[in-house]
């Protein structure tokens, strides 16, 4: 409509201006060509009744000519045009007139060369006075008028001056309805051919001739604007950069200016309880908060989590917030806090009894219920209210984590469409055939795909989730580009295999690893010639503990001359223990190791030491840096952050670490010794292999795996993720110009 007020009001005003500029013009020319054909008029008739006329005046009988003359002159006046006709004598006296000749007009002056033309101005309006000169052998015999009615001819003027007018505007309004549409359709055409060559193909250029000539340059500029969005993303992948809080902090200052970063967990960072009348802080043992901690502290922002602790709400403000790290507060804590039955239904239940074993091939049930399931969405959408009432933008960079919010990223894009939303799925995600048994799967899927950014840690688990989309739901994938188009937008699905921070925190302050020995040797009562091997997790069944515990047993059975010079320390923080399947493992556990010590063990020695309680970081650390070896020997696990911190503790470049092949991890540290849980022999084996490994081996493999944790930290981590979130703000941005662009386009 603007377009239309823009563009047709000025056209008509330019052809109003001509049309006023030409109407008196076109009126003298069209008055102009009436007087010349009224003179011919004149003419002719003057031509017509010249000779009976000569005949009537040369005629002696007076009286009679006199008669015929009038007869004469009114039969020639019935042409309607022509007002009188009048005889003048040489001296301009009105000798014959008609009988409409005006009252008050004498004889116009007599013709000069035998005929004249004159205007004259009576009452009635303009009149001809045609004057013709009567001569017989050169007697003067005086001059004929013939009078014309001239108004008709201002009539036709302004009459024409209208239709001019009339004309010049409907001819106007035709010529910018034409141009009108004209223009729409190349812009329609433009646009549609420019968002044609924008979609992103790496190697675009030759392709060209599918975009109109007129605005290749364009498009060309915005494809090399569009690939130079997509360069961070190679860089990091192409050169080593060395990645740390500052590297971090200069990403999100360049690439993500004023960005708001929230990050929405199920489990907080910092714990407070209350302890005997003390309030203590617990770190909690999560893969999830072990990485995610240090870029809060690098980034700031806001960090949501259910408030879990026993004292949590004596440390919050009245919004309940607090500051944290609480040595050195450098983000906020958002806590949010869930009934009994809240936590029952959504973490017990749907996320720990139905997601969890869903998504592990462990081989416990998963269970789905109903009352579960309502639960999980209310929490999910308690969360996703206060991620908006947290946000201070309408497009922070929101980081969800994990399969406790499933639904959040959509519930969150409902309600704030321009925030970037970044899901990271810690967990394994199954195959198409194991997820379909998920009552709500197309509700999680759904749920799922709100987000910008869909993360996993191997590209396995990505085809994975793929797969399922693929199959349970209504979408665009585009395998080549690995995003998934669903109704609530486009979804980048990639691997980030997470990380942990490096240096570790946890290192800083640990006492040389001989001395961490022997601090370990004397907490467990381990003699010197002792090799100790190390296991820290919680006690979640997907970790093979006892499977672990029964690998021990099989090295002592094969290689006896390790009875009494090896023992296995186990850290095991217990875990989501009001439920059965959790309860059941311990029990098997500590059973296991009773029936191991009692048949390998000795007064002074044990081959397993089982400690089932919480350990802080730094004692987990030195723990690591005491051990010969470190086992993970998950059943199945997304990435298990244990090998990799087992790996960061050791800058002394020792230790052996046997990882099994079904952790993610084991994608990446290829220099440990990779075992299959599920083969207790080969496991043993393992062991006996990792005891006896040479030093320079040892130190060798640890060096390669120092390597590829310290280059592929956290920061980097994060670093990808944040640069992906960075080029698709910098894309949606573009596209969203080019549909404003289109939007005003349709609305003219
Ligand atoms: C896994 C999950 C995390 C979780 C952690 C500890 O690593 O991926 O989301 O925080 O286990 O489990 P918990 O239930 O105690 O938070």
């Amino acid at each position: 409509m603007r377009l239309a007020f823009r563009f047709v009001l000025p056209l008509m005003l330019l052809l109003g201006g001509i049309a006023w500029a030409a109407a008196p013009l076109v009126g003298d020319l069209i008055g102009r060509w009436f007087r010349t054909d009224v003179e011919l008029r004149s003419r002719l008739i003057f031509h017509s009744v010249h000779d009976s006329l000569l005949s009537l005046v040369l005629t002696t009988d007076d009286r009679r000519a006199g008669r015929k003359i009038d007869e004469l002159f009114r039969r020639i006046s019935q042409d309607e045009r022509l007002l009188a006709i009048g005889l003048c004598s040489p001296e301009g006296k009105l000798l014959h007139k008609s009988a409409a000749w005006p009252k008050a007009l004498p004889c116009p002056p007599a013709p000069v060369a035998g005929q004249e033309f004159g205007q004259r101005r009576l009452d009635t309006g303009t009149v001809l006075a045609a004057a013709f000169s009567l001569t017989s052998d050169r007697d003067d015999l005086g001059y004929l008028v013939i009078l014309h009615d001239l108004s008709f001819i201002e009539k036709r003027s302004s009459s024409a001056e209208i239709y001019l007018a009339v004309f010049l505007g409907l001819l106007g309004m035709a010529a910018a309805g034409v141009t009108l549409l004209m223009a729409r359709l190349t812009l329609h055409y433009w646009l549609k051919a420019m968002r044609k060559g924008l979609v992103y193909r790496p190697n675009a250029e030759g392709e060209d001739g599918k975009v109109p000539v007129e605005i290749q340059p364009l498009v060309r500029e915005m494809r090399k604007v569009m690939r130079q969005l997509d360069a961070p993303r190679s860089l990091t992948e192409a050169i080593r950069v060395e990645w740390g809080p500052d590297s971090l902090r200069s990403l999100l200052r360049n690439e993500l200016p004023d960005a708001e970063v929230m990050v929405v967990s199920n489990r907080e960072p910092y714990i407070h309880n209350m302890e005997s009348d003390q309030i203590t802080v617990q770190r909690p043992a999560s893969g999830l908060v072990t990485a995610l901690e240090p870029i809060m502290r690098a980034c700031g922002g806001t960090w949501i989590a259910h408030g879990s602790g026993s004292a949590d709400q004596l440390k919050v403000d009245s919004s309940d917030r607090l500051g944290v790290p609480p040595e050195k507060p450098s983000y906020t804590l958002r806590r949010v806090w869930l009934s009994d039955a809240e936590q029952d239904g959504y973490y017990y239940g749907f996320a720990n009894e139905g997601m969890w074993p869903l998504c592990h091939i462990a081989f416990v049930r998963p269970n789905f219920r109903t009352s579960d399931w309502e639960h999980y969405v209310a929490v999910n959408r308690k969360f996703a209210d206060a991620v908006v009432a947290e946000a201070r933008t309408s497009n922070p960079i929101v980081l969800v984590q994990d399969y406790h919010f499933a639904l959040l990223p959509r519930m969150v894009r409902e309600r704030l469409p321009d925030a970037t939303i970044v899901t990271f799925w810690h967990i394994p995600w199954p195959n198409a055939e194991v997820f379909s048994i998920c009552p709500w799967k197309e509700e999680i899927l759904s749920g799922l795909l709100g987000s910008s950014i869909l993360g996993f840690h191997t590209q396995f688990h990505c085809l994975n989730f793929v797969e399922s989309v693929d199959r349970f739901m209504e979408c665009q994938i585009d395998r080549e580009h690995s995003t998934v188009s669903a109704s609530s937008g486009t979804t980048l699905v990639r691997p980030y295999p997470i990380s942990i921070e490096w240096p570790p925190a946890a290192l800083a302050g640990q006492p040389p690893v001989k001395e961490c020995g022997d601090l370990v040797r004397k907490k467990y009562g381990l003699k010197a010639d002792v090799r100790i091997a190390v296991g820290v997790e919680r006690f979640d069944y997907t970790k093979g503990i006892a499977d672990r515990f029964r690998a021990v047993e099989s090295l002592l059975e094969n290689h006896p001359e390790w009875i009494g010079h090896f023992t296995l320390v186990q850290v095991a923080a217990p875990t989501r223990s009001r439920l059965p399947a959790y309860r059941d493992t311990q029990v098997e556990a500590e059973t296991l190791v009773q029936s191991i010590n009692a048949r390998f063990g000795r007064d002074d020695w044990q081959p397993i030491i089982l400690a089932a309680t919480h350990h802080e970081p730094d004692a987990v650390f030195t723990l690591f840096r005491s051990a010969d070896l470190c086992m993970v020997s998950s059943l199945h696990d997304g990435m298990n952050l244990v090998a990799k911190e087992f790996v960061a503790a050791r800058d002394d470049d020792d230790g052996v670490l046997i990882l099994s092949t079904f952790a993610g991890a084991s994608r990446e540290l290829h220099e440990a010794l990779i075992v299959n849980p599920y083969d207790i022999h080969a496991m043993g084996e393992a062991l006996h292999i990792g005891l006896s490994m040479p030093d320079d081996q040892r130190r060798d493999r640890m060096r390669l795996m120092r390597e590829m944790v310290g280059e592929h930290n956290i920061y980097f981590w994060a670093g990808r993720m944040l640069l992906d979130a960075a080029r698709i703000r910098k894309r949606r941005h573009i596209e969203r110009q080019i549909a404003d662009v289109s939007k005003e386009v349709a609305a003219k």
